[in-house]
């Protein structure tokens, strides 16, 4: 059911590859609620990915970026504006890759070189997203930036690899620039904490399949699908959170503030009847 919580909104979705992306869902649920956006991704991810089927799904133009390129970003903000007829009200930063950790490389024999890479796509892009954004000034007063971020820039796992420390710097960036943005634009900015997803860029890291299935187990509402995440993205960029803001929003079904769970139990229980009758 859609409540036109975006009615008369207009933004940015950067990050929709495929039907599994969090931003092609997130694409899909604002335009139900009524807002406006024009799709992005890296030009590479235009030959790869499906954006054009979703872009004639929504109604929407698909606008080629690297988002760590500010030309490219600027290109983006100024047909944005064509398109949409103005400034706009929301973006959304669901963007992110690891060299490291797409050819597996071992956290003790890192590439430098690669970690470089990751830091500025899957980080310092948000602070080009917004810088660019400020100095062009497209954002309207009580708009709403959004970028992904997950549990492993508090936690260790351990091949989770660089993109731990992208997801800090992230998480950083929103608290820094969220503070510029209120003081100055009253535009609001937060990062999303989002349990594991079955994504392309999720189902990259190695033992994805384990450590979903034990965040499932350790969340007593259960893992967040792409899908609820969509709806909490919307609620972000509603006028319902204008308030909120420099916040890392944990979007996890209970996972973070749980130390072990009755399902963690019974399982390890489980392992132990069977090792002790195997004895
Ligand atoms: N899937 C998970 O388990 C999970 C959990 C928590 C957070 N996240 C975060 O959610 C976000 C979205 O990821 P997803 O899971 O939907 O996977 P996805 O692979 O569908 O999306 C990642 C996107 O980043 C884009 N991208 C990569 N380099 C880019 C560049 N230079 N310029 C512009 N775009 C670029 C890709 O083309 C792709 O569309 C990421 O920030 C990811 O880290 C994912």
């Amino acid at each position: 059911m859609a409540y036109n919580l975006l009615k008369g909104k207009k933004g940015i979705i950067f990050g929709a590859l495929d039907e599994k992306s969090i931003a092609w869902l997130t694409a899909e649920k604002v335009s139900e609620e009524g807002g406006e956006f024009v799709l992005t991704n890296a030009p590479i991810a235009m030959r790869m990915g499906r954006i054009y089927e979703l872009a004639e799904k929504c109604g929407s133009k698909v606008i080629p970026a690297d988002a760590t390129s500010l030309v490219d970003i600027g290109n983006l903000y100024k047909e944005t504006e064509e398109i949409l007829g103005g400034k706009i009200d929301f973006i959304l930063h669901s963007i992110g890759m690891s060299p490291n950790v797409r050819k597996g490389r071992d956290y003790g024999d890192i590439n430098y070189e690669w970690f470089l890479k990751t830091l500025d796509v899957s980080a310092l892009s948000f602070h080009k997203v917004m810088q660019v954004a400020e100095k062009m000034d497209v954002m309207n007063e009580w708009g709403s930036i959004i970028a992904l971020s997950y549990i492993a820039a508090q936690r260790t796992y351990p091949d989770y690899s660089d993109m731990a420390q992208a997801k800090a710097v992230l998480e950083s960036i929103a608290r820094s620039y969220g503070y510029r943005m209120a003081r100055d634009k009253k535009v609001r900015v937060n990062t999303i904490s989002q349990s594991p997803t079955v994504t392309t860029a999720g189902t990259g890291v190695t033992g994805f399949d384990i450590f979903h299935s034990f965040a499932d187990k350790m969340s007593p509402l259960g893992n967040a699908d792409a899908e609820s995440c969509a709806e909490y993205i919307v609620a972000m960029f509603s006028d319902f959170t204008r308030m909120v803001t420099m916040q890392n929003l944990m979007h996890d079904g209970g996972f973070s503030n749980s130390g072990i769970t009755h399902e963690i139990v019974d399982f390890l229980q489980g392992l132990e009847k069977s090792s002790s009758r195997e004895k």
